[in-house]
């Protein structure tokens, strides 16, 4: 027990992990960034945080992040493979490197005694049967990864049920739908980007002609997958509540989503009327591992830890997204 100062947050340059250093430091607390820059932005790192590029599967490297900040008191871990339809070509980047990675971090937490971790979970552990799909996913839903991506979540989610039981960690895991949206200087970048929204807008600012629609033969309203988008700032906000009840908790998971369903087709007529740009798009073949429907229920999280979201609509989503793509055109690089 005791109060919690200072956190160290793996992915701290990406884009969830950024803005969660953010939301830490201005609620007070100190933070240590780790990343190996992969496919984080070292110019994301925020100014405050004390900065270290470090790539978890260097144990030694990571223990002398620890042995020079011996007064961390919890870890959020993001740092991670995260794409859904990569991990179906590359099963074994996923299985093997996200599980191994979250194990170094966890033995040298364990080695310096720190027992407190919120892990960045996903919705792609729920892939399921259609009969399920006409309600927002509880944490009550059966665990049916999507693609090797979600199994490797779901093996790190069984790595921290373990350590709960054997060494007494504190472990909160955030299943996160489908990130979104963006602060005024902190924005999706990746590279290569894959996500829709940040494709759609791109396609908003000259720089992709259209956007392909991963398949129009779901069983859905217009044959399109839906997906429930949250805002980054919100998702952030739910690791701080997390971290702060950590100590009562002992060992939690709770599903983050706004509990509303958009289509991509949806998303795309949202971004239209927002950028005032005609945003072409064309139907492609379906992509390997994408589940037809995922909306989630955040009840458990919104009860028991009081979460409520700034930005539940989509429309605020996509229009702060906007706002930084425009400002930022070529991302972080400028
Ligand atoms: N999509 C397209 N065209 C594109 C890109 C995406 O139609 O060019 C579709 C996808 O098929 C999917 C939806 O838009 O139906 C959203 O796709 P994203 O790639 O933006 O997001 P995902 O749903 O695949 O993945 C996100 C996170 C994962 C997480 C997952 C859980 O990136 O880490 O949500 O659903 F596991």
């Amino acid at each position: 027990m005791g109060t919690i100062r200072k956190v160290l947050v793996t992915g701290g340059a990406g884009y969830i992990g950024s803005v969660a250093a953010r939301l830490l430091l201005r609620a007070g607390y100190a933070v240590v960034v780790v990343d190996n820059l992969y496919q984080g932005h070292r110019a994301a790192v925020p100014p405050q945080a004390h900065w270290a590029r470090v790539d978890l599967a260097d144990k030694n490297a990571l223990r002398a992040v620890f042995a020079q900040h011996p007064d961390v008191d919890a870890v959020m871990h993001f740092a991670a493979y995260t794409l859904v339809g990569e991990s179906m070509a590359q099963p074994l980047k996923y299985l093997r490197d996200n599980l191994v990675n979250a194990c170094n971090l966890l033995e040298v937490m364990l080695e310096h005694g720190v027992l407190r971790f919120i892990l960045s979970s996903t919705a792609n552990l729920f892939d399921l049967p259609p009969e399920h799909q006409d309600q927002p996913i509880t944490e009550e839903f059966p665990i049916i990864p999507g693609s090797p991506y979600g199994e490797s979540k779901f093996f790190v989610e069984r790595v921290l049920h373990w350590l709960h039981r054997t060494h007494g960690l504190k472990y909160v895991s955030l299943r996160y739908f489908n990130a979104a949206g963006a602060l005024p200087d902190c924005g999706e970048d990746h590279d290569p980007e894959t996500h829709l929204i940040p494709l759609v807008l791109q396609v908003a600012l000259g720089q992709r002609s259209h956007i392909t629609i991963f398949g129009d033969d779901y069983p859905t309203r217009d044959g399109t997958c839906v997906r429930d988008y949250i805002h980054v700032a919100d998702l952030a906000q739910a690791h701080i509540l997390a971290l702060e009840a950590l100590d009562t908790l002992g060992a939690r998971h709770y599903n983050l989503g706004n509990g509303t369903g958009y289509t991509v087709k949806e998303v795309i007529e949202t971004a239209r009327r927002i950028t005032g740009h005609p945003i072409p798009a064309v139907i492609g073949p379906r992509r390997p591992g994408d589940p037809a429907v995922l909306v989630a229920s955040s009840e458990r999280i919104r009860r028991e830890l009081g979460w409520a979201p700034q930005y539940p609509d989509l429309e605020s989503i996509v229009r702060s997204a906007w706002e930084w793509h425009r400002a930022h055109p070529n991302g972080y690089e400028d």
